[in-house]
């Protein structure tokens, strides 16, 4: 266990392909008093991701790759997470899906976040999917990434209530702001046991 002084705080990478509200979300909590880990790298599988303007603004290192060619990036990938002694990887909102390799050599140093209630509804269009099956509750999870999609250990769920009028986007802005809830928690327990 590594316990965090101010000055051995835990390194995160942060990979993102999107809008990245949860990736600021993270950095704003690890400027927290105590906080225990600092985002130090931020990860983009598109350069154009919303996101990436809180490298600017938070002073934070980014690099962005299109994963084309998938064995080059990653092992380039590796070199610069190995160099910047990164601790664990957040995946937040990362639209790619990570070799077997990749998550071999981080094996329980990453972890993700998705909008329903694993392990119902793995995979993309998980609002649309679970308001056509008429669920009464949705959610999120924060889970450990291992090589097959969204089928990791859960570490924290919050279930969230569906009402009748909800759409996917009202369905889905009321699911990130339980995501912005779980998400530093759950890190926080998974950085206790790192
Ligand atoms: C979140 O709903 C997350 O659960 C999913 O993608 C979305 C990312 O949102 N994996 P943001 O980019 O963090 O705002």
């Amino acid at each position: 266990m590594i316990i965090s002084n101010g000055q051995n705080k835990l390194n995160i990478a942060v990979f993102i392909s999107g809008k990245g509200s949860n990736l600021k979300n993270l950095i704003e909590f690890s400027l927290k008093k105590n906080s225990k880990f600092k985002i130090t790298l931020i990860v983009s599988s598109k350069s154009k991701a919303k996101g990436l303007g809180y490298s600017k603004k938070y002073n934070i290192e980014k690099k962005i790759f299109n994963f084309k060619n998938q064995e080059n990036t990653e092992n380039n990938l590796i070199r610069i997470l190995k160099d910047r002694k990164i601790n664990l990887i957040c995946l937040a909102g990362f639209m790619k899906i990570l070799s077997k390799n990749f998550i071999k050599k981080f094996n329980g140093k990453i972890i993700n976040i998705h909008p329903s209630l694993l392990p119902k509804y793995k995979g993309l269009d998980t609002h649309l999917r679970v308001l056509k099956n008429k669920e009464k509750y949705s959610g999120c999870t924060v889970h450990f990434v291992n090589s097959k999609l969204d089928s990791g250990k859960i570490i924290l769920q919050k279930k969230v209530k569906i009402f009748k009028k909800d759409t996917p986007k009202s369905l889905s802005r009321r699911i990130l702001l339980q995501e912005h809830i779980i998400y530093p928690k759950a890190l926080m327990k998974v950085l206790i046991n790192l």
